[in-house]
């Protein structure tokens, strides 16, 4: 059984997943109308993912006795002034996440929930993983710089990043 404490800390993640998940979408749909299908493609994947985040804490909220909670979402940004700052948005993004999941982490020792202790390090894990893409990318994408060439390139390359991260996916 979750404390109300858990219940209410996991809830709030709950909102950060789904909020990650229109946050990409809306990135998704950006470069899409931009003409890049590579970079649109890989950010739908990452707005799934996202989903994926969210739901399988839902279902970890309500195995436990729980009742996960299906908030209202803040609007995501839906233009950016380059695709170095939508990048550098998301890795700001990630680091974000990767400290409320911290948080969390933190929260579930204090109330001495290991079961979500242990629900918790796919996450911590899966954190890791998320800000390094993204460092990875961003890295690619200063090098760039303005070079139409080079963005035509890593559009389609990025598709390969895609596919790459999706097969080390843990089925979890
Ligand atoms: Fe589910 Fe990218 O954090």
């Amino acid at each position: 059984m979750l404390s109300k404490t858990i219940e209410s800390a996991l809830n709030k993640q709950i909102r950060i997943e789904a909020e990650s998940s229109q946050v990409y979408l809306a990135m998704a749909v950006w470069a899409e109308v931009k003409g890049l299908e590579g970079i649109s493609n890989f950010m739908y994947d990452q707005s799934d993912e996202e989903r994926e985040h969210m739901l399988k804490l839902v279902k970890f909220v309500n195995e436990r006795g729980g009742h996960a909670r299906v908030s209202e979402l803040n609007a995501p940004n839906v233009t950016f002034k380059s695709f170095k700052e939508m990048f550098e948005k998301l890795l700001d993004h990630e680091i974000v996440v990767s400290e409320s999941i911290n948080e969390l982490v933190h929260i579930s020792l204090q109330e001495k929930d290991y079961a979500t202790h242990n629900f918790l390090q796919w996450y911590v894990a899966e954190q890791i993983e998320e800000e390094a893409t993204a460092r990875t990318i961003l890295d690619k994408v200063n090098m760039i710089g303005d070079d139409k060439g080079g963005l035509y390139l890593f559009d389609r390359d990025i598709q390969q990043l895609t596919v790459n991260s999706a097969a080390q996916t843990p089925t979890a």
